[in-house]
């Protein structure tokens, strides 16, 4: 069975949204950050600050390499995942891209209360997710599925998605 991979910008609900799909569906949930806080027995955040960012890239990208290679899981990745090209054919291989988006002002308002992420900590979180949403459009635009989170609950994604990709049982 083919995974379903969840890609987004930061606060798109992407791990909400994985949740009810492997409850909808049965299959194994794997967060490519959480396997990475747990391999390297660290936050994201920790790994950013005591490592920098390349050093998180290249850890993302080897632990994508190795997870995408399951069969039947939802996968759920970390929004700069699609920025390398590797990742996503790695992910396509056995899996149908889905992406999650939402408005600045909605992404805004479901991560300013969280200070876990090192991108967006900057004197002006909005206008950074601006601004790194100008740039990253194009990638996230390259999913197979793109569906809009801003109006509607991970239960609701969740089904509209399994609609959309016509998963039968
Ligand atoms: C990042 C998103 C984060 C995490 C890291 C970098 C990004 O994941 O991987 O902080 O570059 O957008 P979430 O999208 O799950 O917050």
């Amino acid at each position: 069975m083919r995974n379903i991979v969840l890609t987004g910008f930061m606060g798109t609900g992407k791990s909400a949204v994985a949740q009810e799909l492997a409850r909808l569906t049965g299959m194994r949930l794997i967060d490519i950050d959480s396997e990475i806080e747990r391999a390297e027995g660290m936050s994201i955040a920790g790994i950013f600050e005591d490592r920098g960012e390349p050093a998180f890239r290249e850890i993302e990208r080897e632990t994508i390499r190795r997870m995408a290679q399951t069969h039947g899981a939802v996968i759920s990745t970390g929004g700069g995942a699609v920025m390398r090209e590797e990742n996503i054919e790695a992910l396509r291989a056995n899996g149908q891209i889905v992406c999650l988006i939402a408005a600045p002002e909605t992404i805004y308002r479901r991560t300013c209360t969280s200070g876990h992420r090192p991108l967006l900590n900057a004197p002006d979180p909005l206008e950074k997710i601006k601004e790194l949403l100008e740039i990253r459009k194009p990638y996230y635009e390259r999913a197979d599925v793109v569906i809009h989170t801003d109006d509607n609950s991970p239960l609701e994604v969740a089904q509209e998605i399994l609609r959309r990709l016509a998963w039968k049982h």
